[in-house]
């Protein structure tokens, strides 16, 4: 899709996310980008909101930013103020980027507009397989948080607040969230997209316990 505006907001994003070193750097939102628009050519979303908010996602991404909530608006309304991008399609980024994230296995998803479906299921597709194995262990990394602790289990979590604060090892996140994606998915392209990269993960575990018990 090449626009003036968006080719602008793309710039200001990988010049802020370059580097970023716990899987959200810009490689991702880039991923998430084409992915979602990918999806978008079987879904018959609106393009430019999708565009603008798979860019614009991680902008100011709860686990990193302590005012989640309160700096996505503001930073959202800014990039997209200054590209002269009219209130109703803002509104609709703004939709998107507050409630994309992952809250807990059993936390109801908010995402209620088709965009919305596409962007989180592109930003889901990109936390599974190959990739999503390699974001997961950076993740944890980032948090200090071990590999794999078998005597600690994992936890299907009611609250956004228990998920959130959860301090366990990154093998149990595969429980808690990547092998629960595939179910989670809105969009019949995102699912069948999901099919392979969830049995990659399964394959993974496998061997982990595998080479774990020294088998
Ligand atoms: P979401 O907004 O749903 O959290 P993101 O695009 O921000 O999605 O990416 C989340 C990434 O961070 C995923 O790749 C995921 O594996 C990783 N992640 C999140 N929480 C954990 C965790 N507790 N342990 C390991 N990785 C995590
Ligand atoms: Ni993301």
């Amino acid at each position: 899709m090449k626009d003036s505006s968006i080719e602008k907001v793309k710039e200001l994003i990988k010049e802020e996310f370059f580097g970023e070193s716990t899987g959200h750097d810009w490689y991702h939102i880039e991923r998430v980008y084409k992915n979602a628009l990918k999806i978008n050519e079987t879904e018959g979303g609106n393009d430019k909101i999708i565009a603008y908010a798979a860019l614009l996602h991680d902008i100011a991404d709860h686990k990193f930013v302590e005012d989640h909530e309160s700096e996505t608006d503001k930073r959202i309304r800014k990039i997209l103020g200054d590209q002269d991008v009219a209130d109703h399609i803002i509104d609709e980024v703004l939709h998107i980027a507050h409630n994309i994230s992952y809250k807990g296995a059993n936390v109801e998803n908010k995402i209620n507009t088709l965009e919305g479906f596409i962007v989180q299921d592109a930003d889901r597709l990109d936390a599974i397989g190959a990739i999503g194995i390699a974001r997961a262990f950076a993740y944890g990394g980032s948090k200090k948080r071990m590999i794999y602790d078998p005597e600690k289990k994992p936890t299907l979590h009611d609250s956004f607040e228990a998920y959130k604060s959860d301090d366990g090892h990154t093998i149990n996140h595969f429980y808690e969230k990547l092998l629960l994606l595939k179910e989670k998915m809105n969009t019949e392209t995102g699912k069948k997209i999901a099919e392979d990269r969830h049995s990659f993960m399964e394959e993974f575990l496998e061997r982990f316990y595998s080479e774990w018990e020294a088998k």
